[in-house]
């Protein structure tokens, strides 16, 4: 997998022109993007970044990071995903940084996801869905998340995002409909976002392979 992943983010490479600002997402596949990234740091005027881990390997290489409130819209954002069904909507957050990764796809022109072929699937829910929530909101949310959906809320134990809140992961789930799905989910009180990318879905996925699937 690892090489479909790294695979996918060489050909994202291709997408940044220079001096460009570039929205980085966060997880295996992006650390490729971010590695490959480190080649052409010269021509890019930096980055905003959706999580400390991403931020950590970026200043590794010496690639700076910005503060969106600074920067403005961006003109291009590269994230993975944890599934991506044939509209391009995606289930991001299993690596705990949806809240700040949906930011980023929202302050961007162009999001292209970059998977590996396991990502792809007919219908999201295979891959428990992850939503933020405000501590104190805990049980509430997953009391409302089981009524609402039928799923099954799983609470991430031990997981403090870079936001200070808690993760469920909505296990059981298929998603016919997943801009009425987030929206939904988005009225609970206590949920600060839902790892459904539908009303801001990718723009453009990369599938890795040789060579690369663009849809
Ligand atoms: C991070 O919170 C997630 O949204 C990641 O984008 C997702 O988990 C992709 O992970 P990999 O690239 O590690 O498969």
């Amino acid at each position: 997998m690892s090489a479909s992943k790294r695979l996918a983010a060489e050909k994202a490479i291709e997408y940044v022109e220079d001096g460009m600002i570039v929205g980085i997402g966060t997880g295996s596949t992006v650390a490729h993007f971010i590695d490959a990234l480190a080649r052409i740091k010269r021509r890019i005027k930096g980055t905003v970044s959706s999580s400390e881990q991403s931020s950590e390997r970026l200043r590794q290489h010496g690639i700076e990071v910005l503060d969106l409130n600074q920067t403005g819209p961006l003109s291009l954002y590269v994230d993975g995903a944890d599934e991506c069904d044939p509209r391009k909507c995606l289930i991001k957050g299993g690596g705990g940084a949806l809240t700040r990764e949906k930011i980023i796809a929202e302050a961007s022109r162009h999001f292209i996801c970059i998977i590996d072929p396991s990502k792809q699937v007919p219908v999201l829910g295979r891959f428990p869905l992850p939503v933020e929530v405000i501590p104190m909101a805990r049980s509430l949310v997953a009391r409302e998340i089981l009524a609402l959906t039928g799923g099954q809320p799983v609470w991430r134990d031990g997981t403090i995002t870079d936001n200070g809140n808690l993760i469920l992961d909505i296990h059981h789930l298929d998603i016919l409909d997943p801009v009425a799905m987030e929206r939904e989910l988005n009225q609970i009180p206590g949920i600060v976002s839902v790892g459904l990318f539908a009303r801001r879905a990718a723009d453009t996925v990369i599938v890795g392979g040789e060579p690369p699937k663009l849809l």
